[in-house]
């Protein structure tokens, strides 16, 4: 028994914001560009539900996968920036798609969010406990930005991505490490202020570090070299960061993914939004390899490896996942 993607969904706010739109902050189209990679970005109304966008983005995952929402036992949303305290998104989202009654949670660990729910939704359909996990990463990070301060406000944006996590009769087993370093909290945090500070500088020394290293540990305990990756999808903050990553594992360029151009840096939504754009333009296909690598706030990080739909994924109608009890 193994654990496969099955389907990926997104959705953004309507609103683009372009890098001119930031020049009063004494800032420029060019060194936006040149530093990050980023060209725009997405903005929620402020008066929005950001558990709708979402719903829009674990909508379209279910879709792609051909689950029915009756077949998922547990919905798990990353995010930071809910829409309020408690109860998390994930109730409201699942009630909003007709799921009946699942387990339904929401996990906060910064720009590493999406992985820590997806290393559970793994966990949870090894133990036998779930065949099918909805797994959303949705962020509003403009509710968050300090909009007057020209090192942050350009690189934030909003949206959500989902994918379904199912089991699989064969194929790759998953491999994932997670982790983090409260000691460097001050480096990327949001106060009572609830505004996000960053050392950006210094994170991007960081980010390269702990995404490589873990990425080649992950594909180590799989037994693989990163020539096995078809497809290598991190968090994306900055291309400059991505392309270094790559660089240290020896990915070449036409095997990574980036969509920080269109959508700047989304936090937890940034790897499903990835995979989702990355499913839209064909770049996934039946049994691919992902490389998935994400760090932030914390400081934390994550690493994996998962296939893509792969062909031996336990279909949801099939007797394999039928009154298992799992509820
Ligand atoms: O999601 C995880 C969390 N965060 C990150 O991943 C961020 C990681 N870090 C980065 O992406 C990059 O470090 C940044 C994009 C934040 C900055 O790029 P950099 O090449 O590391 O620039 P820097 O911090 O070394 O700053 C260079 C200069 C500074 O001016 P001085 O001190 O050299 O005069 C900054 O004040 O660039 C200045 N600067 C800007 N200039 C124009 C900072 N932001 C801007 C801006 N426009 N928007």
């Amino acid at each position: 028994m193994t654990v496969t993607l099955a389907g990926a969904g997104a959705a953004l706010p309507e609103r683009v914001l372009s890098n001119h739109d930031f020049v009063h902050l004494d800032t420029s189209d060019e060194w936006i560009v040149q530093r990050t990679g980023i060209r725009e970005r997405r903005r929620l109304a402020a008066d929005a539900s950001l558990a709708e966008l979402a719903t829009d983005a674990c909508g379209r995952a279910l879709a792609d996968s051909g689950v029915a929402p009756r077949d998922i036992h547990q919905v798990v949303v990353a995010t930071s920036t809910a829409d309020r305290i408690s109860p998390g998104m994930a109730v409201e989202i699942a009630t909003r798609l007709g799921i009946d009654r699942p387990a339904a949670f929401d996990v906060s660990a910064g720009c590493s969010g999406f992985l820590y729910a997806l290393d559970h939704a793994i966990a949870a359909i090894e133990s036998g406990r779930a065949d099918h996990v909805l797994v959303c990463g949705a962020e509003a990070l403009s509710r968050i930005t300090d909009h007057t301060d020209r090192n942050t406000a350009v690189l934030l944006g909003d949206g959500a991505g989902a994918v379904v996590v199912s089991r699989a009769e064969g194929g790759l087993r998953p491999s994932f490490v997670l982790g983090s370093d409260g000691t460097r909290i001050d480096l990327l945090h949001v106060q009572q202020d609830k505004l996000l500070r960053m050392r950006g500088r210094e994170i991007f020394e960081s980010a390269v570090d702990l995404m490589a290293g873990h990425t080649e540990l992950v594909l180590e305990r799989a037994g693989l070299g990163a020539e096995a990756l078809d497809l290598f999808v991190a968090h994306q903050a900055n291309a400059r960061i991505i392309h270094a990553v790559r660089r240290r594992l020896g990915v070449p360029a036409e095997r990574v993914f980036l969509n920080v151009d269109k959508v700047a840096n989304t936090s937890s939504a940034s790897i499903p939004l990835a995979l989702a754009h990355a499913g839209e333009q064909q770049l996934l296909h039946p049994g691919a390899v992902l490389g998935l690598a994400a760090f932030g706030a914390g400081l934390s990080w994550g690493a994996g490896v998962i296939t893509w739909r792969s062909p031996d994924a336990v279909r949801p109608d099939g007797e394999l996942s039928a009154g298992r009890g799992v509820r």
